[in-house]
């Protein structure tokens, strides 16, 4: 993985210095409230309900075994012994002291981690795929890309004060496991016919209040030009995008009001003045970076074939977590394993104990080649584990807690913390959560039910992602009680969607039997081994309306 140079290095301790600086004046009440706030906020600490809540970056999601385990001390020491993983891939530690954050930046930076631009409207951590560099379906390795756009918005004061925050994801598999078009901008690394590496660039998308995918604003770009033709977006978007209103400000708004052809061009009458100038990439720069990801020491070999189809045989949970939660490999005898952070309602979707952290970084390190990432579900991922390894490491994952053969499926939910803990919330969504985990605990139902994405956000800003799950749940206010609004047919992936309101809200308690009847309603209509996406699509909002609120009146 990248290693900081000098460069990275002092940036990082200068900005932990000037924060303690900053953080003693707060503590002393040399600094008000108010003057703090953009400060903190700099340094990714926010006000949460119930205290400090710090957000860490991971960039691109990649995580050492050192780098887990200092997260697993952090949690330890600084929090109430566990951190919780998101969307964005990185962790948030929702039990921070203010007057530890100083020292907790400062731990952190002696294993090359931070929390700089984890907030506020700059451009916020690069994320990618969870498989990125190790996928058998991957055309290029789109880290060393995703490292060369991070070094660039790093501090980059051009892009300090953008009108909103603003997010880029970056892949290049066949199959868009990055969320690509719900990002600001969405970038595909892909070879042309004449074996270049292009980028087809996208931009203006988003979630939150006004859902948008993006759209397709470069289908060639040759990747010296990456970083001018971002530079050009985000020009054009410093210019133009909505300062006057918080809730217009995204990027979304203003190619949406703009239409994406003139957004494009203007984009492309920016980038004339950029192009070949001084953030043109070259190979020299870009096989610097490449070099971090260089990977050769696959030499486990796959191991005898025979007894791992005895453990397969010998073993259906063990079968059923293979088949589920591992993925194939671009070196052969080598799989990715997911490893689910979400093995039933005692648990919050995401959270990881300091222990199973250390236990992860273990693995990793006897398994794997030592490195952990971090997946937009918010499961942990271990990239490379020898096939002849994975018996060892199902046992020790399940003794962990962390073996739970459910990835793909509902109970598999990406959740946001919800008004449990963010002070933005119109109603919980753990408790949502944990209620339908303990409705559906019955892995083999959930086996035959197959692929259900099942998404929960605590409010319209959709940190939970709701819009993307095949079934979506948002938490609304009515009346100062909780509410939850249902959205059917969203999907992430190559035929991303938004998924639509079924009708109107339920109460809490209700909402294990609305998914139930969700679910129901699906298996009566589905067709042989038909995914609930495509049932959804095939069948319309209407059958599953009358599965959930019963026949309509007919009309006297
Ligand atoms: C608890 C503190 C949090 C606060 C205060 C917060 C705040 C916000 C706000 C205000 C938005 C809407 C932005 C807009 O559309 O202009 C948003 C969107 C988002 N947040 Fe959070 N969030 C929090 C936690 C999280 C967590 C835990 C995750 C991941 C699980 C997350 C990931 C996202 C994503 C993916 C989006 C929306 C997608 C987009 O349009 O970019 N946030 N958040
Ligand atoms: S969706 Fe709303 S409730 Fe959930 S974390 Fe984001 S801002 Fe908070």
């Amino acid at each position: 993985m990248y290693q900081y140079d000098d460069y990275d290095a002092s940036l990082v301790s200068e900005r932990v210095e000037e924060f303690r600086d900053q953080v003693a004046r707060r503590i002393s009440g040399e600094l008000t409230k108010e003057e703090f706030l953009p400060l903190r906020l700099q340094n990714g600490l926010y006000m949460q309900k119930h205290a400090y809540m710090l957000r860490v970056a991971v960039p691109y999601g990649v995580l050492s075994a050192d780098q887990l385990r200092m997260l697993a001390h952090i949690a330890r020491t600084y929090d109430r012994g566990y951190g919780h993983f998101t969307t964005r891939q990185n962790i948030q530690f929702n039990w921070i002291k203010l007057e530890d954050t100083p020292t907790i930046l400062a731990e952190l930076a002696t294993v090359q981690m931070h929390a700089i631009q984890t907030s506020g409207n700059c451009v916020r951590n690069i994320t990618t795929e969870q498989f990125a560099g190790v996928a058998n379906d991957e055309v290029i390795d789109p880290r060393p890309l995703a490292e060369l756009l991070r070094q660039w918005s790093t501090l980059n004061p051009e892009f300090a004060f953008l009108p909103r925050k603003f997010k880029i994801a970056l892949s290049s598999s066949a199959q868009d496991r990055a969320a690509v078009r719900m990002h600001d901008v969405g970038i595909f690394l892909h070879q042309n016919a004449a074996g270049e590496k292009v980028l087809r660039v996208f931009a203006g998308g988003g979630l939150g209040r006004t859902p948008i995918l993006s759209a397709q604003i470069r289908e060639e770009l040759p990747w010296q030009h990456m970083l001018s033709y971002v530079e050009a977006v985000l020009r054009v978007y410093n210019r133009y995008g909505r300062r006057d209103n918080k809730y217009k400000a995204r990027i979304k708004i203003l190619v949406k009001a703009l239409g994406a052809d003139v957004f494009a061009k203007e984009v492309e009458e920016e980038w004339a003045h950029l192009k070949d100038g001084p953030s043109t990439l070259t190979e020299v720069e870009y096989q610097r970076v490449a070099y971090f990801f260089e990977e050769s020491r696959y030499n486990r070999g796959a191991g005898d074939e025979a007894i791992f189809q005895m453990q397969l045989a010998a073993n259906t949970r063990f079968a059923q977590w293979v088949k589920r939660n591992t993925r194939a490999h671009k070196v052969v005898g080598y799989v990715s394993v997911t490893l689910s952070t979400k093995p039933g309602a005692a648990i919050p979707p995401g959270d990881v104990t300091a222990k199973q952290m250390e236990y992860v970084a273990e693995w990793s390190e006897r398994f794997g080649l030592g490195e952990i990432r971090v997946a937009h579900e918010q499961n942990l991922i271990l990239p490379d584990i020898a096939q002849a390894d994975l018996y060892t490491l199902w046992q020790l994952a399940c003794e962990a807690g962390l073996g739970t053969p459910n990835l793909g499926l509902l109970t598999d939910m990406i959740v946001c913390p919800g008004g449990d803990y963010c002070s933005l919330a119109n109603a919980r969504s753990l408790p949502i959560a944990q209620a339908i985990a303990e409705r559906f605990e019955d892995l083999d139902f959930l086996f035959d039910l197959g692929d259900l994405s099942l998404n929960i956000s605590g409010c319209i800003n959709a940190c939970g992602h709701h819009h993307m799950g095949n079934v979506g749940i948002l938490g609304v206010d009515k009346d100062g009680e909780e509410w939850y609004q249902v959205t059917l047919g969203g999907a992430q992936g190559n035929h991303s969607a938004l998924g639509k309101v079924i009708g109107p809200a339920f109460r809490a308690q209700e909402m294990p039997d609305v998914i139930e009847r969700v679910v129901t309603t699906y298996c009566d209509l589905r067709v042989q081994d038909e995914a609930f996406v495509d049932t959804v699509a095939r069948v319309g909002l209407a059958p599953f309306k009358v599965g959930i609120y019963g026949q309509p009146k007919a009309a006297a």
